[in-house]
């Protein structure tokens, strides 16, 4: 599909900044992220919207409990958030925070505009409230008196406050996903929609809190705070300069082609957030997608039952395309899926390395062995190379099928079937007793070309799933850019005849399996117990034993602030060998005094002027008896060798490190 002249606007959920997130939580942003590679290889004009949901109870408890404000808790966390997209390739457009400014007075529009129309109206509440899921629920609704979303306890609340009319929506709703049956998808969900929710009746919505004050005031009402569901839904619009003049971009891109969310959330996005755009005579969402969980054996991931699948110890390990691809292959995606580290390696050893990988580098080293790199112009077809050609010449439209219905999973399929067919090609077609007579030659070389034709069409249908692995099989097979747009897939014969190609490293390491489940076992128990040991301890205690290898996230390390400063004095510390004070400029204005135990590598000469890397926020320590405020870092040099790190010296005092 062309896509030139064309807009495309798809979605993520805003994620919560409460928990580290998990392999779970990069499945909808990665499936969203291929989308849009996807579309804008068609020649759409995207917009990718991605972002924090950062209001709410759970998120002014966990401040509090970390002793910091809920702004300077979200802004740690987030930080880290943003860092996991950028590790796993994803490529928003926009990212928004529910606690940017702009976003902040579209929402009170928003609120006083349904106010306004007579769709929210003051009342009293009383009800059960889950403070996990910040959702309130009837008592018809929960299941066995726990929270139906997450089967956690709830407890009885009650306190003035606005509803909104959800009750006048249900005809209207009805209507919608009757006249418009692909509203919602997959199909199951709609019946779950229609009879868990709208036949036994839709209550009006409670949508402010006065029990809390971390949220959007209600500008007529300022002890009352906006429902974090009606200013975390309202964001798909805000972002787009709905009620604010931060953007300019609502117009062109509203309504939302797709919402990617997760199957719990679907009663917002196709309930809720319908009603909400009726009631304000918007237009709605032309779909909202549901996809499943990833499970562990056990039941669904998460934080507090200490199974966290870390996607950041995924990703050092096995690298970012070969995660990115196993989450779109491995699972349906509107199905849960059981996650589990054999299926992680085995498709990896299986798909990456074996088909993917073995298909590029043998079809390289040939060129390679046969044609000094280089092919010759002179061809011998044989209907074998047509039977492949016709596979590849079909492929784009079968993949374009499937993508176009959210079928990542049947996409890939499709994908590999060639990569199959061609690695059986080699097997079938024995280039290397081709190779034995120069007088086969020809043949050869229409065997190599066949083979290069195939890895660029394949090579340009998986860009949207591993970004950083299809250039590299393009510089191998010297495909220039020319012929590995999207429409050039749609054409055989666009490789040169005399193909240059380049041999390079392996795309895939393979993956010894049993050696990997063991290290990995290893790295997970630790990260599980030491999980477990945080939630329970406070954090200072919970620091590992000395050379215990912890694997923390990357919003643990956000919170370690490291600073360059200049050593501008040093002395030892009297009556102790190896000590010596410090004192720092760290940009502060104010010199930082510091005590080292580096003096058995360095007087005090060998230090002063040089510019060092101080962690700037540690507790401060008494060492005999002298006060120390944070600490330098020095490296482990050698068995008995410390080395302090230096920094350039144009960088200047209190520039942080990150
Ligand atoms: O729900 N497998 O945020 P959230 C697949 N802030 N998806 C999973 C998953 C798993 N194991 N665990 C979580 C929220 N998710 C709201 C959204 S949108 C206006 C507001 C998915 O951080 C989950 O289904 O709890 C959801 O779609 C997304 O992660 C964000 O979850």
């Amino acid at each position: 599909m062309n896509g030139r002249g064309k807009t495309f606007y798809i979605t993520t959920p805003i994620y919560y900044p409460s928990d580290k997130l998990h392999i779970g939580h990069s499945y909808c942003t990665v499936a969203t992220d291929v989308m849009a590679r996807y579309k804008r290889m068609q020649g759409f004009d995207v917009m990718f919207l991605t972002g924090t949901d950062e209001h709410g109870q759970k998120i002014e408890e966990k401040a509090k409990s970390a002793g910091v404000t809920p702004q300077q808790y979200v802004d740690q966390v987030v930080a880290g958030i943003k860092e996991l997209w950028k590790l796993l390739n994803i490529s928003n457009d926009r990212f928004i925070r529910t606690t940017d400014s702009y976003h902040v007075e579209s929402v009170q529009k928003i609120f006083k505009e349904l106010y306004d129309r007579g769709f929210i109206y003051k009342g009293s509440y009383k009800g059960k409230y889950c403070t996990p899921c910040e959702s309130f629920w009837t008592e018809s609704q929960l299941v066995d008196g726990k929270c139906p979303d997450c089967g956690r306890e709830v407890k009885d609340a009650e306190e003035e406050a606005y509803f909104f009319k959800l009750s006048a929506f249900a005809d209207k709703l009805l209507k919608l996903y009757e006249e418009n049956p692909l509203f919602m998808e997959p199909q199951s969900r709609l019946n779950e929609m229609v009879n868990n929710f709208i036949k036994p009746g839709l209550e009006d919505l409670c949508v402010s809190r006065t029990s809390f004050s971390w949220g959007i005031p209600v500008t007529f009402d300022p002890k009352h705070v906006v429902y974090v569901w009606v200013d975390a839904l309202s964001n798909y619009i805000t972002a787009l300069g709905y009620g604010n003049g931060k953007y300019q971009d609502y117009e062109k891109y509203w309504p939302a082609d797709v919402h990617f969310v997760g199957k719990e959330i679907m009663r917002f996005h196709t309930i809720v957030w319908p009603a909400m755009l009726m009631a304000l005579d918007l237009p709605l969402p032309k779909k909202v997608f549901g996809h499943g969980w990833l499970l562990l054996e056990g039941g669904k991931m998460s934080k507090s039952k200490g199974n966290v699948v870390d996607p950041v110890v995924l990703v050092e390990r096995y690298g970012v395309d070969a995660i990115r691809y196993f989450l779109l292959r491995e699972f349906p995606f509107g199905s849960d899926g059981l996650f589990s580290n054999e299926s992680l390696i085995g498709r990896i050893n299986s798909d990456l390395a074996n088909d993917l990988g073995n298909l590029v580098s043998r079809s390289v080293a040939m060129v390679d062995k046969y044609f000094g790199g280089k092919l010759p112009a002179e061809r011998e077809n044989a209907p074998i190379d047509e039977e492949i050609l016709t596979i590849a010449r079909s492929l784009p439209a079968r993949y374009e099928e499937q993508m176009e219905h959210f079928a990542f999973q049947n996409a890939l399929i499709e994908i590999f079937k060639l990569i199959s067919r061609c690695n059986k090609y080699i097997d079938e077609t024995a280039p290397w007793v081709l190779g034995k007579d120069p007088a086969n030659n020809p043949r050869l070389a229409s065997v190599l070309y066949t083979l290069l034709e195939c890895v660029r069409i394949c090579g340009i249908l998986l860009t949207p799933f591993m970004p950083d692995t299809a250039p590299k099989i393009f510089e191998q097979i010297g495909a220039s850019p020319e012929v590995t747009s999207y429409e050039s897939a749609w054409e055989i014969g666009l490789m040169p005849a005399q193909a240059q190609v380049q041999k390079g490293a392996g795309l895939f390491p393979r993956i010894d399996i049993a050696k990997e489940l063991a290290a990995l076992e290893k790295v997970e128990g630790k990260t599980a117990k030491k999980t477990e040991a945080a939630e329970k301890k406070a954090p200072e205690k919970s620091a590992p034993a000395e050379g215990v290898a912890t694997i923390i996230g990357i919003e643990d390390f956000a919170k370690v602030q490291l600073r360059a400063a200049q050593v501008m004095a040093c002395e030892p510390v009297p009556k102790a060998d190896k000590l010596l004070r410090l004192e720092l400029d760290d940009g502060s204005g104010k010199m930082r005094q510091v005590v080292s135990g580096i003096h058995p590598w360095y007087e005090p000469d060998m230090l002063i002027g040089k510019k060092v890397v101080v962690v700037a926020n540690l507790k401060p320590a008494k060492l005999r008896g002298v006060e120390s405020n944070g600490m330098i870092l020095a490296a482990d040099a050698g068995e008995n060798d410390v080395k302090v790190l230096f920094l350039d010296e144009s960088i200047p005092c209190g520039s942080a490190i990150r």
